[in-house]
């Protein structure tokens, strides 16, 4: 089985990019991650890969003009590094269409709400603010519009009486921890893929609850 070179971005505290080095430490995962870019030098992320012997690095959005520059150092230190496939794991940075095309397909992003309900900033504020019963999770490949593109894999979690952000926010994050290195293994096998911009899966692909989902129509 090839591994496919894959590479995690982050802003901050890195909790997803921990999941997925984790995942991915296993023999038979489908992805290698072979480095972890933050656009803030102060990203705790980073520290915390190299304690997993990942390489990390910072590239500092502030150093640069505007977005393009920053973008086109972003893209090159991905195909140094041999990139294949790109994991957004808490990157805060939009991402704008020349950089997300270039990755088509090879991007994925994960996103704390049940999409597309709520893309954005302050998911479980506005979740609560709501009222609505269940909130959650969803990864998807990444398209230029913020937190919209093909669906891999959601979790949804209920939302209890009592909640507030902070314990809304650390239920979802427990299922954003398990959904995300099933979605990036589903994508990095090529079991889940996109066909006409929805993501179709191989006949017998198995998710974590038990759901079979066979081959879809084109
Ligand atoms: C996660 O909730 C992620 O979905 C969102 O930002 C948070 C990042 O947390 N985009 P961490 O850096 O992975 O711990």
């Amino acid at each position: 089985m090839t591994r496919r070179r894959t590479a995690i971005l982050i802003s901050g505290r890195g909790s997803n990019m921990e999941s997925l080095l984790k995942a991915a430490a296993a023999p038979g995962f489908p992805a290698e991650i072979v480095g972890v870019v933050s656009n803030r030098p102060e990203a705790a992320g980073i520290e915390r890969a190299r304690s997993l012997g990942i390489h990390a690095e910072a590239i500092d959005h502030r150093a640069f003009g505007g977005r393009a520059g920053f973008e086109a150092a972003l893209d090159a230190r991905l195909r140094d590094l041999g990139v294949e496939l790109v994991c957004l794991a808490g990157f805060m940075r939009l991402l704008t269409a020349p950089f997300v095309e270039a990755w088509r397909d090879r991007a994925i992003n994960i996103h704390p709400s049940l999409l597309p309900a709520f893309p954005g900033l302050d998911t479980h504020a506005r979740a609560l603010a709501e009222g609505v019963r269940f909130a959650g999770c969803t990864v998807h490949v990444l398209r230029p519009a913020m937190d919209s593109g093909p669906i891999i894999a959601q979790a949804a979690v209920p939302i209890l009486p009592g909640d507030d952000e902070a314990s809304l926010s650390a239920r979802v994050l427990a299922a954003e921890h398990r959904l995300y290195p099933m979605a990036l293994s589903l994508f990095a096998s090529g079991a889940a893929r996109v066909v006409g911009e929805r993501v179709v899966f191989d006949a017998g692909v198995r998710f974590a609850d038990g759901a079979t989902f066979g081959p879809q129509p084109a």
